[in-house]
Order: structure tokens, then C-alpha cells, then sequence
């Protein structure tokens, strides 16, 4: 009796969502009825009203990673990058115009954030097949997943049902982002603002085990780290060396290494394991194992040894981040071009 009470009322949620979706398209709520903004993400949102969304999604991503595998790592940061500011609402993804202050000007963003293009491919065949159903924030939350998958890294079950912004913020986006000579404090500091902890600060900064930085962004480590003309004394030798002759003291500001010169494509745990070398790129990499509080240390040194224990944490993290104020419900809009407001 209880499971004919259960599979009924099942029944009548999913006709009447459906029924909804149809009377107002521009306010998809998927199955389950997310309606009045009180049930956050869940996995199933578009199971009814764009059901083949994540399949779309993997198709292009399969083929703009095969031609070029660092755009997995660049899709990855985007959304860190989107969640980070205001919360995950494609706020990042939005041009200048007359009522938006881009965030792609800030200071972490300037000449470094990529792979606006293979989002809006992602956008144009999901608005072929689903018109105004899947959102640019969740378009970026399944892009970081497909990222890491198709990079060799975990999968997870992912909740959705972000709406879009219909602004940005320039300043959010400068002081909320880490800047790579972050202390390990620092960093600390600017994860909890987001409800992050230590954990999820090293899990995530994982993200790491693929795609590269440019010069600018370690170059202090190099000639000038503490204010006195010295190298960073943290780094290794012969890693330092190598670093020196892609990033000379003046100019070549926009060459490129990558965050993990053993296996840059590959989403493994060799991130950690060179961190424990003393070879992790940035200052915000290598602090995790030398700084203070030690509590980080030991983490980095765990998944170094156990890469399920690191890709299970980096998955539950990553939904953490996702989780950042999300806009639901009534709130925000599904955005026709993610790069414009409707
Ligand atoms: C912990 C604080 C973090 C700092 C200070 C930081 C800093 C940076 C910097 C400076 C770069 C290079 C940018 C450039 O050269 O223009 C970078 C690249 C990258 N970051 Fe982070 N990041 C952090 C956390 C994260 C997180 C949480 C993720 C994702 C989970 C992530 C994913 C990436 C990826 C994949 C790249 C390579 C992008 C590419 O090749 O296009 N980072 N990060």
C-alpha cells in the first residue's frame, strides 16, 4: 500500500512539474518541483526536461579536449572561478554591457581565464535541444565534472538546478579569488569565507594536477621571494633551475609551465607527490605542505600515498564548492547566451 502511495504521489509531482515547465518556459524547475527555492540542487533536476543535457555537454567537451587536452583544466578553474564570486551563478561568464562590470578584468581573470568558447557550443546545442531549460552555472558545474573524468580523474553525482545571475562583480572577483604567494593562513582564510575548510582546501587545490601557470604568477619564487633578492627557499634545486629558464627575471611574463610537470593532462595524485619534492609551481601549492598551521602537512602527504583517498575527497569537495549560494527557485534566470543577461 505504502509503495503504490509513494509511485502515485511520484507521478503527480513529475505531472505537475512538467505542466509547469510547459505553462512557463522560461522557469524550469526539472522534476521534483524546486519551485519555491527551498530544496537546493539535486542530480535529478533535468531528468524530465532536458534529460540528455549531461550527454550534450560530454560531446563537446570529448572533442575540445582531444583537440586540445589543457582546455579540461582551463573549464575546471572556470567554474572554482565562477563559484568563488557570488556564489555559482555564471557571474564569470558575463561580458561588459551597460549594466555589468565584467569579471573577466579582474586580477585573476585579466589574459589567464579561458574556454568561453566551448561553453557557448555547450549553450547552442543545449538551447537547440532544451530552449531556455539549462543554465550557464550549471552548464560550468558539468563542464568541471566532464573536465575531470575525461582527464582520468573521479566522477560524481552531481546536483543541479543553479539559476543565472543578472550581475557581477569586479571587486568580489578581485578579493575573493586566492593569489598564488597566498600564506597557507591566507588561503585558509579565504576558503572558510566560501564554508570551505582545510580539507577542501587541499583536495581542491588537487585541481592542480592538470593545466599550467604563466611566468608572472611565480615568478617572486624565483628572484624575490621574501623581499631580499632570494629564491624561495622551499623549492628544489634542480626544479628551480628548470623554472628560471622559461620565466627569466625581466619579460617573459606569459610563458607558460605547467602545475604539474610530471603528468599535466592527466588528473592523478602526482600533484601531491611533487609538492612532498618540493617541485609544487605556485607558493600556494607548496605552502600546503610547508606552512603553518601543519595542518594541511599531513593531508598532502595522505593523498600522495592514496590517490582514492584524494579523488573521493576532491568529488565530495567539489560538490561543496558547487554548493556555494546557488540561485534557485524564483531567483535569476536561465540565460539565453550565457555571455548577456536575457
Ligand atoms: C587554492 C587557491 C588557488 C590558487 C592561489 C590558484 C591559483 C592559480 C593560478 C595563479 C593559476 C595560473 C593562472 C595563470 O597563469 O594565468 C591557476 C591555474 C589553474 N587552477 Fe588554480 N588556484 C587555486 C585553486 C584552484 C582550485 C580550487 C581549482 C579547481 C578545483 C583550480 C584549478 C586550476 C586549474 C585547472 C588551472 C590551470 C588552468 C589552465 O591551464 O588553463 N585552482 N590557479
Amino acid at each position: 500500500m505504502e509503495f503504490f502511495k509513494v509511485t502515485l504521489s511520484l507521478l503527480v509531482i513529475a505531472f505537475l512539474s512538467a505542466n509547469l515547465s510547459v505553462a512557463h518556459p522560461g522557469f524550469n524547475v526539472g522534476w521534483g518541483g524546486n519551485g519555491f527555492g527551498s530544496f537546493g540542487l539535486f542530480p535529478e533536476f533535468y531528468q524530465f526536461s532536458c534529460p540528455q543535457a549531461n550527454d550534450i555537454v560530454m560531446s563537446v567537451l570529448e572533442k575540445a579536449i582531444a583537440k586540445e587536452p589543457r582546455m579540461a583544466a582551463s573549464l575546471l578553474r572556470l567554474h572554482f572561478h565562477d563559484c568563488f564570486v557570488q556564489g555559482c551563478d555564471a557571474s564569470v561568464l558575463l561580458d561588459d554591457s551597460s549594466t555589468v562590470v565584467s569579471e573577466k578584468k579582474s586580477l585573476p581573470n585579466r589574459n589567464s581565464i579561458r574556454g568561453f568558447e566551448v561553453i557557448d557550443e555547450i549553450k547552442v546545442k543545449l538551447e537547440e535541444s532544451c530552449p531556455q531549460t539549462v543554465s550557464c552555472a550549471d552548464i560550468l558545474a558539468l563542464a568541471a565534472r566532464g573536465s575531470t573524468v575525461l582527464s582520468g580523474g573521479p566522477n560524481w553525482q552531481l546536483p543541479l538546478g543553479r539559476r543565472d545571475s543578472e550581475t557581477a562583480s569586479l571587486s568580489t572577483s578581485n578579493n575573493n579569488i586566492p593569489p598564488p604567494n597566498s600564506t597557507l593562513q591566507n588561503l585558509l582564510t579565504l576558503f572558510k569565507r566560501q564554508g570551505l575548510n582545510e580539507v577542501d582546501l587541499v583536495a581542491l587545490s588537487g585541481g592542480h594536477t592538470i593545466g599550467v601557470a604563466r611566468c608572472t604568477t611565480f615568478k617572486q619564487r624565483l628572484y624575490n621571494q621574501n623581499g631580499n633578492n632570494q629564491p624561495d627557499a622551499t623549492l628544489d634545486k634542480t626544479y628551480y633551475y628548470g623554472l628560471k629558464s622559461v620565466c627569466p627575471r625581466s619579460g617573459g611574463d606569459n610563458n607558460i609551465s605547467p602545475l604539474d610537470f610530471a603528468s599535466p593532462a592527466r588528473f592523478d595524485n602526482t600533484y601531491f607527490k611533487l609538492i612532498l619534492w618540493g617541485k609544487g609551481l605556485l607558493t600556494s601549492d607548496q605552502v600546503l605542505f610547508t606552512g603553518s598551521p601543519r595542518t594541511t602537512m599531513e593531508l598532502v602527504k595522505r593523498y600522495a600515498e592514496d590517490e582514492g583517498l584524494f579523488f573521493n575527497q576532491f568529488a565530495n569537495s567539489m560538490i561543496k564548492m558547487g554548493n556555494i549560494s546557488p540561485l534557485t527557485g524564483f531567483k535569476g534566470e536561465v540565460r539565453k547566451n550565457c555571455r548577456r543577461v536575457n
